[in-house]
């Protein structure tokens, strides 16, 4: 069968990415190749994401990570049959260093260019993954989103709920700053909390008595700051304590509304079996899985979770999604305008 060689190019946070993924005319799909570089040591000192110095990294190193990403796949780049790079929403001195690298390749190789949307690429990424097929449910938890999004096809999505403040990743990285336990804090909350008690605070779940969608996560981590203050300075079980229970909170609250969101899901689109996938790096945590299993399980239905390096930002996902919208021929101009904010 034919196959589309599509590359896909990933900047608009602080991975530099790119892939060469193919895609047969039944949907068939091989992941050539797929590099990521982490920027972790440029901003470890910081806290957190630096803007300014995560464009610049992007600049030095992209055009490696693409050469690379070719050479790994055994093609040269006048193979690729499109170039696909993420065009929003992110920090967009980041996302304009990958498209306007796309927009170069595009016009000297005289391919089209896909300009794909970072949500819409972790909405399919599970087609890529699992093949799972249309229609399903998508929670993504990153650390820059937190939503529901039903997924319908390609092109055709309905946000259902998101974070009216901060994101789920986000507020993991939060509450391991002020537990000094370093950054990125998921991985590092996480581990901790094994060796921590989980019922021995009971932190608020905000919004949970609401019929809504959405999440809030500001107010629990002001009361786990709160809490953390109260008991300074913190031996090391309170902070396994406090990372533990704010971790259970969290579980608690994502189960809850996936649960509330596949009633919807069944109620709306009855005949179909429910499936829910997640995306987003949050999808590593082992406690948040386990509740979402528990809720798809009472809720009897199927949940996917892609291998986690493709949960996590990456260009396989940006190339899978210029792949589904290449054999749909929905390719994008040269002057196509990065967005900063671009919800689905
Ligand atoms: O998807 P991702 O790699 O990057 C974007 O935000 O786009 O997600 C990173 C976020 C960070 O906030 C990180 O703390 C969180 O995912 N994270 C975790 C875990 N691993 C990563 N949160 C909880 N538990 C984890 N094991
Ligand atoms: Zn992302």
């Amino acid at each position: 069968q034919a196959q589309a060689i599509i590359l896909g190019i990933e900047t608009s946070c602080d991975e530099t990415a790119a892939a060469i993924v193919l895609r047969d005319s039944a949907g068939g799909a091989t992941i050539a190749s797929n590099v990521v570089r982490s920027q972790l040591d440029e901003h470890a000192a910081f806290g957190g994401v630096v803007p300014e110095l995560a464009a610049r990294a992007h600049v030095t190193f992209l055009d490696h990570i693409i050469a690379q990403a070719c050479r790994e796949a055994g093609i040269s780049l006048a193979d690729v049959d499109a170039i696909a790079a993420t065009a929003g929403p992110g920090l967009i001195g980041g996302v304009l260093v990958g498209l306007t690298t796309a927009k170069a390749l595009a016009a000297a190789l005289d391919k089209p260019l896909i300009a794909v949307n970072h949500l819409e690429a972790h909405a399919l990424t599970a087609r890529l993954t699992d093949g799972v097929k249309f229609p399903y449910l998508m929670l993504l938890v990153s650390g820059g989103h937190s939503q529901f999004v039903l997924v319908r096809g390609v092109g055709d999505y309905e946000r259902w709920g998101t974070t009216i403040d901060d994101a789920l990743g986000e507020a993991f990285d939060k509450v391991a700053k002020l537990l000094s336990l370093g950054h990125p804090g998921g991985p590092a909350v996480e581990a901790i909390a094994k060796s921590g008690d989980a019922r021995r605070f009971k932190f608020p779940r905000p919004l949970l008595r609401e019929a809504r969608l959405d999440f809030s996560f500001s107010g629990l981590k002001t009361a786990v700051r709160l809490q953390a203050e109260a008991l300074a300075p913190l031996s090391d079980q309170d902070v396994a304590d406090i990372a533990a229970s704010f971790q259970a909170a969290v579980a608690e609250i994502v189960a809850v509304r996936a649960g509330q969101a596949l009633a919807r899901f069944k109620e709306q689109l009855p005949g179909h079996v429910p499936q829910l996938v997640v995306a987003g790096g949050v999808a590593a945590n082992r406690t948040i899985a386990a509740a979402l299993q528990e809720a798809c399980a009472r809720a009897g239905a199927d949940l996917i979770v892609p291998p986690i390096a493709l949960c996590t930002d990456n260009g396989a996902m940006v190339a899978w999604a210029g792949a589904e919208r290449f054999a749909l021929g929905a390719t994008d101009q040269l002057d196509f305008i990065a967005r900063p904010r671009w919800p689905l």
